[in-house]
């Protein structure tokens, strides 16, 4: 591997949430491989209904910037990833998902005819019970969590944000007019000298169960 890479759980304990980030750009092709890896996360069906856009330019990021109530992180990091998704891409891309796993011997011929029936069965129960969105924006944090973990490995800092106004970020990312988009998270990518203190966790007995929710 061309970039440093910490363990899965040296990055889960490396990773804090970044607001100060440096003037410093991301190293070449480190940004590729970060979203190389975040696409690689699972989906429901394999449907991949992120789309992932990648906001770099100064004016974007001051659009951006005002969108996220000028949460400084989103003008000061070089790269904000929008995770954004489609909703209803799954109509135009079922088949080349089938396809691609029948290809591969990872999805046999019996699993793929019932795939062709069980999906658009599912989904479109989802749609009718207004839950599509939803289900897409799980995915979506999936591969979000992919991206933090693999730019924490490589060394660079991360802030995952919810903070924005969804019509406004839809706007900068050129889907101000499509329904079927919805925003899921944002991330920031860059790099920042200063090494953040952990501000901890509700003790594990509070939040965490065996059997039963206590
Ligand atoms: C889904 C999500 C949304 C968040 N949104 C914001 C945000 O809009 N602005 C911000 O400064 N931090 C945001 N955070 C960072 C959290 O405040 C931070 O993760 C939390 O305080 C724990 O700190 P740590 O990430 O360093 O462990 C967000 C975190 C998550 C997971």
């Amino acid at each position: 591997m061309k970039f440093p890479a910490l363990t899965v759980q040296e990055a889960i304990e490396k990773r804090r949430s970044t607001k100060d980030f440096s003037d410093a750009p991301i190293e070449e092709g480190m940004l590729d491989e970060i979203l190389r890896l975040t696409v690689a996360a699972p989906s429901s069906w394999n449907l991949q209904p992120w789309r992932v856009v990648v906001i770099e330019s100064t004016e974007d990021r001051e659009k951006l910037h005002q969108a996220c109530f000028k949460q400084r992180q989103v003008l000061e990091a070089p790269a904000t990833l929008v995770f954004a998704v489609d909703h209803q891409a799954w109509k135009d891309d079922m088949e080349a998902v089938i396809e691609e796993a029948r290809s591969r011997d990872a999805w046999p011929e019996s699993y793929c005819d019932i795939a062709r029936k069980v999906i658009p069965g599912g989904q479109n129960a989802l749609d009718k019970a207004g839950l599509i969105r939803e289900y897409a924006i799980k995915d979506a944090m999936i591969a979000a969590t992919h991206a933090v973990l693999a730019a924490t490995s490589m060394g660079l800092k991360t802030t995952f944000m919810n903070g924005w106004m969804e019509p406004a970020v839809k706007e900068v990312i050129g889907a101000a007019d499509r329904n079927e988009i919805a925003i899921a998270v944002l991330v920031c990518l860059g790099n920042a000298a200063e090494v953040l203190p952990n501000p901890g966790r509700l003790p594990s007995d509070h939040t965490v169960f065996r059997h039963r929710l206590g």
